[in-house]
């Protein structure tokens, strides 16, 4: 094994924070797999969450975007200096990765590294979860937690796929913001009413939030839970959701939706979306890299609102 100068985000339970920047060696790619090198990277409860708990030495990170510095051994996807944007399972945060074909998307020039940062998760999650309630256009969208990193990409692009959309927020001070996304109409508070009633909500939230909107589904509805940001727990009138008829809550895994198409597809999508000026990703905060540790504390304490990317040099 090599002992380089690669770089990486890794797991130190003694550190402030739980992440420290180390040597870490070299990505070593399967033949179907791209080495790139990473411009800038961008953060998600799931994993910060997962790092706070993790042994010793694991190397968090999802998303990522940068330039191909290796390409596939089997010929395939991105070729030697093409700007990508990427997604793996987990160790993204790196000076240098392997990354297989079926999850890099190469970018159009207008998209910048920090906004395809934002794409693997946070954009793939709404856009994943906004296809299961089918043909949007002209339908009714509910989309909670609209303010937070999903939120904000499925509001804007279930506006874009011709749907009325509904967001719901916390705070009133927050309507203007997400009318500025698209929204139409917005619901401030965690009760949502029973009518109007919505043919799609992409709900994140959970507790009391996800078992009022259980109630304002129209007949053949889907409720896609994909976050439980304010309580996993949740209470629910179970006759009121079967009496709406043939409404389905949908259990949201952005990883198993995945095996069904790949990452590739859609941030090829968002990047297009973003490239001709129609989808604008919320980025709220940028930092060099170093400043990780801090940047994750300050994600789970909730100190701002919207997409945190970190770059590198
Ligand atoms: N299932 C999957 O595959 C998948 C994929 C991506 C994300 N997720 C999960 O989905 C959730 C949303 O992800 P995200 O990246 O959009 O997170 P985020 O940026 O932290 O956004 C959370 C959103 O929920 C709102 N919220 C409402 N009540 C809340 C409460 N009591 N506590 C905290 N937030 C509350 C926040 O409002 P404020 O702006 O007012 O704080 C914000 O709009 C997270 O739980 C995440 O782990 C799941």
């Amino acid at each position: 094994m090599s002992t380089s100068s690669n770089l990486a985000v890794v797991v130190d339970p003694d550190a402030p924070g739980r992440l420290v920047i180390r040597s870490v060696p070299e990505p070593t790619p399967d033949r179907g797999e791209a080495i790139v090198r990473v411009r800038a990277i961008s953060l998600n409860r799931g994993e910060v969450r997962r790092a706070g708990m993790a042994a010793a030495g694991w190397r968090p990170g999802w998303d990522l975007a940068g330039v191909v510095e290796r390409a596939a051994a089997d010929g395939s996807g991105p070729s030697v200096g093409a700007r990508v944007v990427g997604f793996l399972p987990e160790g993204a945060w790196a000076q240098r990765v392997a990354v297989p074909k079926s999850a890099l998307a190469e970018l159009p020039d207008k998209v910048t590294f920090s906004q395809a940062a934002t794409f693997p998760v946070a954009g793939l999650t709404a856009l994943h979860a906004l296809s299961k309630g089918g043909l949007a256009l002209g339908r009714r969208v509910l989309v909670t937690g609209a303010t937070g990193g999903v939120g904000d990409f499925a509001v804007q692009l279930a506006r874009l796929a011709g749907a009325h959309v509904t967001a719901n927020v916390r705070r009133a001070d927050q309507i203007a913001a997400v009318r500025q996304l698209g929204a139409h109409e917005v619901v401030v508070g965690e009760e949502i009413a029973r009518s109007p009633k919505f043919d799609l909500i992409i709900e994140s939230v959970g507790g009391r939030t996800l078992g009022s909107a259980l109630a304002a589904l129209e007949r053949g509805g889907v409720c896609v839970t994909l976050g439980v940001s304010a309580s996993a727990e949740v209470t629910f009138d179970a006759r009121e959701f079967f009496v709406s008829g043939r409404a389905t809550l949908y259990g949201f895994y952005i990883f198993t939706e995945l095996g069904a198409e790949p990452a590739s597809v859609g941030l090829r999508r968002l990047a297009e979306l973003v490239a001709a000026g129609q989808l604008a990703p919320h980025i709220s905060l940028e930092r060099p890299w170093k400043e990780i540790a801090q940047v994750a504390q300050d994600l789970m304490a909730r100190r701002f609102q919207g997409k945190a990317v970190l770059t590198l040099d």
